[in-house]
């Protein structure tokens, strides 16, 4: 009886996790695909311990406390700007906790050796991996590509080694060579997530998230469990589609991503530009004259309208200057604008900006053409001309905004620095544009004051 209630409550559980993710698809219905992911975790955890597979509810209870105090604290303290990184730990625990079982399983004398050794190398290589990202991310370690030479060699090698080991364990399984491989998967993952930096750095969250998920669906294998299997497939499957459409928005392919090397010269080319160009600087005030004159204005939001928190105060601006000046205003998106997927669209919903004023680059790239003022604010890289010139550029080949083409654009940000991929900006520079130096928050807020007078 108990088995059948459990196999129900998995499908159950399964069907909430599939219509979780349908749900987070869109800002209008992530809410509730959030609150439907919760409940099918706890009716997987609640059944999952009251079954007999659960002996001792001790180690459970310890476990299921320390995690949540964990998860709870990460989940209310880190800011938003933070979550890659917050992302990359949870990848790797997923990695580790499915290394963890693999070990376990193969000591209690688990005969499933192929699922175990999936298990085993994927979710290491997650593991590692992820610390590697962390470390980039959170700042512990420099974040463009460390590359040196005969890095690719070295990691062939290291795949042929991985490869024989597992064959050799099938053959003999011996724990000891169980140990091996988790140690080389180890070194691997730590190699191939060495090489990769800047911008390419979400690509690789992404495709640690679908290893820490295929991991999963090893270590379900191994201990006969469907949830885990169905679970984890989602998560591989997912994770791998969100890869490939960040590789398509930023004009990469996935081997050239995962066999890494970007980034790693980045900083050097348009250096020079600033010493003998000068960029020209406004005040909000001449800001808001230009914009209360404007027909048509988009405005490009990026990473500082994060870190200053200024979507409120710009959703302000765009009503005013909607109502008061009767100018179209639109929001134009960047697929990879700020420091996560769906950065800006969950700042603008939050500040309640309509959906069907938020265009996506290729549904606006063409009205730059048309519009009076682009208003850009905090980005830098996702406008930056050089993707399309500079073969050298770290960031050559990425579709950008075309934010050039209005007729003025400002450009809100607190200085002439680079932007995340440290690749000078030459449209700071250019006869159209006019730099409105200072905190994306404060200087909008001044921009509104003006508008209002
Ligand atoms: P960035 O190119 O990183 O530029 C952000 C700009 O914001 C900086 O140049 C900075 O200039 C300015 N800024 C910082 N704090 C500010 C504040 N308080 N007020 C005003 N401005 C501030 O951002 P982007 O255009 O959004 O491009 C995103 C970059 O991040 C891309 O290279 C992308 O590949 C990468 N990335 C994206 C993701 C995802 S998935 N979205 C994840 C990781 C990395 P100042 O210092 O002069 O103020």
């Amino acid at each position: 009886m108990m088995t059948h209630v459990l196999a129900f409550s998995y499908i159950l559980a399964s069907v909430l996790f599939i219509f979780s993710i349908r749900g987070l698809a869109s800002p209008e219905t992530a809410r509730r695909g959030n609150v439907l992911g919760i409940a099918g975790m706890a009716l997987a955890i609640g059944v999952t311990v009251y079954s007999p597979l659960v002996t001792d509810y001790l180690p459970v209870i310890a476990a299921v406390l320390v995690g949540g105090v964990i998860g709870t604290y990460f989940a209310v303290r880190v800011k938003m700007t933070s979550l890659p990184q917050m992302i990359a730990a949870f990848n790797g625990l997923g990695g580790l906790s499915s290394v963890f079982i693999a070990v376990a399983e193969i000591s209690a004398g688990s005969d499933m050796l192929i699922e175990n050794a999936l298990g085993l190398i994927i979710g290491a290589v997650a593991f590692s991996g992820s610390v590697i990202a962390f470390a980039k991310l959170q700042g512990l370690m420099k974040a463009r590509a460390i590359v040196f030479p005969g890095q690719q060699l070295i990691n062939l090698l290291l795949g042929i080694a991985m490869i024989a080991v597992t064959v050799f364990f099938i053959l003999h399984p011996d724990r000891n060579l169980f140990y091996l491989l988790a140690a080389v998967s180890i070194v691997l993952g730590f190699l191939l997530v060495l090489p990769i930096g800047g911008a390419d750095m979400p690509v690789v969250i992404s495709v640690l998230n679908a290893y820490s998920g295929w991991a999963a669906v090893g270590i379900g294998f191994s201990l006969n469990n469907v949830l885990l299997i169905i679970v984890g497939a989602i998560v591989g499957a997912s994770g791998a589609i969100l890869s490939y459409i960040m590789t398509k928005a930023m004009n990469r392919s996935l081997t050239s991503v995962m066999l890494g090397g970007f980034g790693a010269e980045a900083q050097q080319s348009a250096g020079s530009a600033a010493e003998d160009r000068t960029a020209k600087a406004g005040s909000p005030e001449d800001a808001a004259f230009i914009m209360e004159n404007a027909n048509k204005i988009i405005i490009v939001p990026g990473y500082g309208m994060a870190v200053a928190q200024a979507q409120h105060v710009l959703k302000e601006m765009a009503d005013d200057l909607r109502k008061k000046y009767g100018a179209e205003v639109k929001f134009a998106i960047h697929p990879v604008a700020g420091r996560m997927p769906g950065h800006m669209n969950v700042l603008l919903a939050e500040a309640n900006v309509p959906y069907e004023d938020v265009f996506e680059l290729e549904d606006i790239n063409r009205e730059f053409a048309t519009a009076d003022v682009a208003f850009v604010i905090g980005a830098n890289d996702v406008t930056n001309p050089l993707a399309k010139t500079d073969a050298s550029s770290p960031i050559y080949g990425m579709p950008v905004l075309d934010v050039g083409k209005a007729k003025t654009v400002f450009f809100v940000k607190r200085s002439l620095a680079s932007g995340y991929s440290g690749v000078e900006n030459p449209l700071f520079f250019a006869d159209n544009t006019i730099m409105l130096y200072g905190d994306a928050k404060k200087v909008t807020e001044e921009i509104v004051s003006a508008l209002e007078r």
